[in-house]
């Protein structure tokens, strides 16, 4: 059996698709400590630097003191702390929202949420590149589902036509791709979707934070969140802690707390995590300088990276791809970075398509204009060697 193993992983090696955990020290903040010396962090989703902020530490450490570590229970046992309904209400208004339910991370979100909202006998679309937990959702909800590509509304309207009167359907995308940093045209999806009779479901976990009202996402951007069936997002990004959540309707919520297997047969979040969401979501209206400073970063990378000649695709986001083709060369490029001090992951597939592999480099809040400047030259002098 282990033979096998070693087989199978000898695969993955040569195919340039073998993975292995890097070991980081310290706060994952601009710079980091990774496998013992020091780089520039530009592979982080702590997008407003708000993992290490001093009032988000201080509200984790009084949950701990006041009540314990673990909530103890499932929310349908004994664990529906005051705390998670606290946190529900402030996504909710933050989102525009009736109502909120929290989930305990973003995978686990989108697990829960779409089988929750159809089955079999209903279809449901999905956006070519949406995340591995949205593509998971939809194989255990056991509906139809269509992959329509990416963000052609042509092909959605298309294949809404074609599905079946009978059954439900629903429109599933994120709103800002995390792995291509591109916006998904919402307001044309949300016109189909209510010109087919179709729910919609958003995923804004890379968008929360970033874009919109108060960093309330892109659905909000656009005045769309009263039209949108579910916007969900996590807690784990741009609000620096970790979680997830749905916002929409009362009823949504109630149908979640009673259909989303993946809410209701798990421990509920430990109290030190709820508030320190609590305390991220109060920071994005108390100190929007943070979003400021991260667009301000997002213009002078982008503008630079331009000048050096690389491209960020369509990208208009705090994610910029350098799409670099193959796997083997991206996972090189990516390690002569981290020689010269700059961690940008190369992505490889499964996570992106055969022949997409590329560098993701994300922004912070937090980076400075020396610590743009030293990645620049980075990149710089690998382009001149390769
Ligand atoms: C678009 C998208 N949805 C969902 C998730 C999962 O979120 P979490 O990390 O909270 O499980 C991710 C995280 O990588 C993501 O990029």
């Amino acid at each position: 059996m282990s033979a096998d193993f070693k087989n199978e992983l000898a695969a993955l090696r040569r195919r340039g698709l073998y993975r292995s955990l890097r070991r980081v020290e310290g706060e994952p903040g601009p710079t980091l400590r990774l496998d013992g010396r020091e780089a520039l962090n530009f592979s982080s989703n702590n997008y407003l630097g708000l993992a290490s902020h001093p009032a988000v530490k201080k509200a984790a450490q009084e949950a701990i003191d006041r009540y314990g570590l673990g909530a103890g229970a499932s929310r349908l046992i004994s664990g529906n702390l005051a705390l998670d309904e606290e946190l529900e209400e402030k996504i909710a208004r933050l989102k525009g929202a009736e109502a909120a339910l929290v989930f305990n991370s973003g995978y686990q979100a989108n697990l829960g949420i779409i089988p929750a909202l159809a089955g079999e006998g209903d279809a449901i679309f999905s956006d070519a590149l949406n995340h591995a937990s949205i593509i998971d959702g939809c194989r255990l909800s056991r509906a139809k589902t269509v992959v329509y590509p990416h963000c052609d509304t042509a092909a959605l309207e298309d294949a809404l036509q074609k599905a079946p009167a009978a059954g439900r359907k629903l429109i599933v995308t994120e709103t800002l791709f995390s792995m291509d940093g591109d916006e998904a045209p919402l307001a044309e999806i949300v016109e189909l979707a209510e010109r087919h009779g179709a729910l919609t479901m958003v995923d804004e976990a890379h968008a929360t934070g970033v874009f919109g009202p108060n960093g309330a996402g892109v659905a909000a951007k656009l005045g769309l969140g009263g039209r949108v069936t579910v916007q969900m997002g996590t807690l784990g990004k741009a609000l620096g802690g970790f979680g997830a959540y749905a916002a929409g309707s009362k009823e949504l919520r109630e149908l979640l707390i009673n259909k989303s297997r993946s809410f209701i047969f798990t421990t509920s979040l430990p109290p030190p995590v709820l508030a320190a969401a609590s305390a991220a979501i109060d920071l994005l209206y108390q100190e929007p300088q943070r979003r400021l400073a991260l667009w301000h970063n997002i213009r002078a990378l982008k503008e630079g990276l331009k000048g050096l000649g690389f491209s960020t695709g369509k990208s208009e986001s705090q994610i910029l791809p350098l799409v670099l083709g193959d796997a083997e060369k991206c996972m090189a490029f990516s390690e002569r970075l981290l020689e010269k001090g700059v961690f940008a992951q190369g992505i490889r597939p499964p996570t992106v398509p055969e022949g997409s592999s590329r560098l993701r480099i994300t922004l912070m809040a937090t980076h400075t204009h020396e610590h743009l400047h030293q990645a620049l030259k980075a990149f710089e002098e690998i382009k001149s060697e390769i």
